[in-house]
């Protein structure tokens, strides 16, 4: 999924209009929101029929080899991979937070301990039963973990990001 001004700045150029907008924090956000969104409509459709989807933020793992391989021009970007195909296993579904921790009525509610300490045990029990991909991980092991370690290219995301023209004025 390619997150594109591109094509905005091709229509602009072809009628010598200011195309400097196209570079703000509005306009990139905006982007990157449409490549998301038709993202997750393919997974929709494709498991309507019967197809499995991963998505794969891992092409971000050197993003401009991607931008490099895929011949993507300034004002686009790789949002996400889709791989899709048909499922050889059928996972268990993996439990969800509450409702209540996701979806807020009128205003933000801070993430409350008693209902992480449970889902962590959830969690933790899903992992060392389900059938394949066993784990001893706990919810909060994964967050911390992730937040503490990222494979290197990755750390040059936002100066690719600016470099492809995204994210580079209010
Ligand atoms: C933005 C994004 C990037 C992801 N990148 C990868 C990836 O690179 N490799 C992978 O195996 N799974 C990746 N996943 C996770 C799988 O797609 C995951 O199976 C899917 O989100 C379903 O999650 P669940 O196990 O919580 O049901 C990613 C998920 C998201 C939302």
């Amino acid at each position: 999924m390619i997150a594109d001004q591109h094509r905005n700045e091709f229509i602009g150029n072809e009628a010598h209009a200011n195309t400097n907008l196209l570079h703000d924090g509005d306009r990139s956000l905006a982007a990157f929101d449409d490549a998301a969104l038709a993202g997750q409509s393919i997974v929709t459709a494709a498991e309507s029929m019967g197809l499995g989807a991963v998505f794969l933020g891992s092409i971000l793992n050197d993003a401009q080899q991607v931008i490099d391989l895929l011949h993507l021009p300034k004002l686009t970007f790789p949002v996400f991979g889709i791989a899709v195909g048909y499922p050889n296993e059928k996972p268990d579904l993996k439990p969800r937070l509450p409702l209540k921790s996701v979806h807020f009525e009128n205003c933000y509610q801070e993430p409350d301990k008693d209902t992480l300490d449970a889902y962590d045990q959830t969690i933790q029990t899903y992992y060392a039963q389900r059938s394949s991909n066993n784990r001893t991980e706990t919810f909060r092991h994964h967050i911390i973990h992730d937040m503490q370690v990222s494979p290197k290219k990755r750390s040059e995301i936002l100066s690719v990001l600016n470099w492809q023209g995204f994210f580079l004025k209010n």
